[in-house]
């Protein structure tokens, strides 16, 4: 199969996750900025990821313009791994249902990397923080909430990329 990892990225946790599936698979890893519909056209499957920026995917829907054959998506973001019930909302929000049925998707924890985010970026967080602080009554999840954007982490795993990495070989086998 002609496939090729595509991805968006901002801090570099996405670009990280893009070059281990690439490398698992045997294919490149590309920026989306270097992409066009003419280039992707070759292609028989493109996996695409992007952070979670609010729960959106970043880059998703310029993807989606670009390419409209088989596609494979994945998200990277700071909410952990074992929070499903948020992993499968966020999926929710992200596509169609019709979407859902034909786009495989795969979730992958990173981290939090205020060196390098935008100045935009910066901002979101900062507002984020500042709406967390001044709610009188915290919930449980507002309180996680404050300690995971508290400061920069990296938890980046390639175990994460297994999944994704064993759907793609099923497809080709
Ligand atoms: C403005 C902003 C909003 C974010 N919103 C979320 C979010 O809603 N859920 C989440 O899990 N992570 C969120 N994150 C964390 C990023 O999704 C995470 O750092 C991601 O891996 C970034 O990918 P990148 O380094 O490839 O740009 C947010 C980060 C920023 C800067």
């Amino acid at each position: 199969m002609k496939k090729i990892v595509v991805y968006k990225t901002s801090t570099g946790f996405t670009k990280r996750y893009a070059e281990w599936i690439a490398q698992a698979l045997g294919c490149e890893a590309v920026s989306i900025k270097q992409e066009s519909a003419k280039k992707l056209k070759d292609y028989e499957l493109v996996i695409y990821g992007g952070g979670s920026i609010g729960g959106s995917i970043n880059g998703l829907a310029k993807i989606k313009k670009l390419y409209t054959g088989q596609m494979i998506v994945f998200q990277t973001g700071a909410t952990p791994q074992e929070a499903t019930e948020m992993i499968e909302a966020s999926a929710a929000r992200n596509f169609t249902e019709e979407e859902r049925k034909r786009i495989p998707y795969f979730y992958m924890h990173s981290g939090l990397n205020y060196e390098k985010m935008s100045p935009v970026e910066k901002m979101m967080m900062k507002m984020l923080k500042k709406m967390l602080a001044g709610k009188a009554d915290k919930t449980e999840e507002d309180l996680e909430m404050e300690r995971m954007i508290a400061g920069s982490f990296d938890e980046c795993d390639k175990s994460y990329i297994d999944p994704l990495v064993e759907y793609v070989k099923n497809l080709e086998a």
